[in-house]
């Protein structure tokens, strides 16, 4: 018999089933814990509960591991590219070479967005965060096509509406940076691969052409992998929260957009720029702002640093690192920004409060220096992390659809007033 889990509950004991997934993780499958027991678990912030099986991505955080659908970031980051990472998370194996063509193929012909929807641009004030209209025109788009509306309409049609997301995305995202300096939209170039696209369509100006550096091209296309996906985090739960009521594609994805945009998930990449600034503003010494980290009466946190998950090492801050020297290096930038961040992760890395707490770089630390090097606006930051995130939440959202999950709804435990007789406002 396999193992089981043993409850004792007023003195009556139950058994639950154990769930073992393929790298030997495992889980309590309470499914019927509260039809048969009337309990319920208490777990705010989810961290110690599964919502789902998937075949998707692994991730060890105490040993540094993530892989997608079993091939190592490392190796992916390395030897792939990004759309072919994005078959392999959407359809689950990687593709022959044929298969990618056509791939490459489908997602160049969908490029441009509806003349329509470029209006949509003009109607926000010119200082909006782009993040709030990435995620608005994302969820637009199911206005555009409703046939999205139906998630269960077969594996080819479905496929279509996702890859025209991620074909149009870039578009969308470059436009809202576009909007936000007051330039004229530059249009797609079905010539050019999916990231000298996005960049020649964030920098490119009628007054001149934006030349297409290789080293940036190789070095956004590793960052997009890197973010491709992470499993069940805020912004996928969220997208697959959402889709569970089976919302479209386009607007769950929107939800997803919205979840990433906070400073606790994928803000913090703005955020540790934003807070490297401010440190050299204010005169570049690191350890007055350690110190506020670990005040507790400061509400200051060292932006980068720590995670839910990874309690050694973040996997995608290691190569990240590397790609973030590489790419100074060639382009022959000096950002002081660069010192105090390495003056910051040197001291961090050997303080007992953050040592303790197993608080290490995560992905974020260096990614906001890169696309700094590469001349992206700050705002754009979190918007190129939904970029490199879409493959995952599609491919999340296609394995919650396909095997039909049930709606999600979590249970709570009610702390407020006891049941109470309405009193009349005179009587009060
Ligand atoms: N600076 C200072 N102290 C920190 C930091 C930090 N960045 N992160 C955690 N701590 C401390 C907490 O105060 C807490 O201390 P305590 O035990 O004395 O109360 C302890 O470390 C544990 O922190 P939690 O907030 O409980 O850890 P949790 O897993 O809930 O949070 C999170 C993880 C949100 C990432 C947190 O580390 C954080 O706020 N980091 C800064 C923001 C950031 O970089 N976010 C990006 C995450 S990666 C991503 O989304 C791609």
């Amino acid at each position: 018999m396999s193992e089981q889990a043993e409850i004792i509950l007023e003195g009556k004991s139950h058994k639950l089933p154990i769930v073992v997934g393929t790298e030997n993780e495992k889980a309590i499958d309470i499914n019927n814990l509260r039809s048969e027991t009337g309990y319920i678990t208490l777990d705010s912030g989810y961290k110690n509960t599964g919502a789902t099986v998937s075949a998707i991505t692994f991730l060890d955080g105490e040993e540094g591991i993530l892989s997608y659908r079993g091939y190592p970031i490392e190796q992916l980051a390395e030897r792939s590219d990004f759309i072919e990472v994005a078959y392999l998370l959407i359809k689950g194996e990687l593709p022959t070479k044929q298969q990618l063509d056509e791939f490459y193929e489908a997602i160049t012909m969908h490029t441009l967005i509806h003349e329509d929807i470029r209006k949509f641009y003009g109607a926000f004030p010119t200082f909006a965060h782009p993040m709030g209209v990435v995620s608005s025109v994302t969820s637009a788009l199911s206005t555009f096509y409703p046939e999205s509306l139906n998630p269960h309409r077969g594996e080819e049609k479905i496929f279509l509406t996702i890859t025209r997301l991620l074909a149009k995305f870039p578009t969308i995202a470059a436009w809202a940076y576009k909007h936000s300096i007051g330039h004229p939209v530059v249009y797609p170039k079905n010539k050019l691969g999916y990231v000298e696209n996005f960049l020649n369509m964030m920098f490119s100006m009628p007054t001149d052409e934006y030349e297409i550096d290789p080293v940036v091209v190789n070095a956004l296309d590793k960052l997009l992998i890197l973010h491709a996906d992470h499993e069940q985090n805020c912004s996928t739960s969220t997208v697959r929260l959402a889709g569970s009521s089976q919302a479209n594609l386009y607007s769950s994805i929107a939800a997803g957009i919205t979840a990433l945009w906070g400073p606790l998930h994928g803000g913090a990449n703005q955020e540790v720029i934003e807070m490297l600034d401010r440190i050299r503003e204010d005169g570049g010494s690191v350890d007055k702002w350690i110190a506020k980290a670990k005040d507790k009466n400061d509400p200051f946190r060292l932006m980068g640093f720590g995670h839910r998950v990874y309690k050694n090492f973040d996997p995608r801050a290691k190569i990240i690192k590397k790609a973030c020297d590489d790419v100074l290096n060639r382009l022959g930038i000096k950002d002081p920004v660069l010192e105090i961040a390495k003056k910051l992760e040197e001291v961090a890395l050997n303080d007992e409060y953050f040592v303790e707490r197993k608080l290490y770089p995560n992905v974020d630390f260096y990614s906001g220096i890169i696309y700094r090097a590469m001349g992206i606006p700050k705002d754009m930051f979190t918007v190129l992390f939904a970029v490199g995130r879409l493959p995952g939440w599609i491919a999340q959202w296609k394995e919650m659809t396909v095997n039909k999950e049930p709606i999600g709804r979590p249970r709570q435990i009610y702390v407020g007033s006891k049941s109470r007789d309405y009193i009349n406002i005179a009587d009060r």
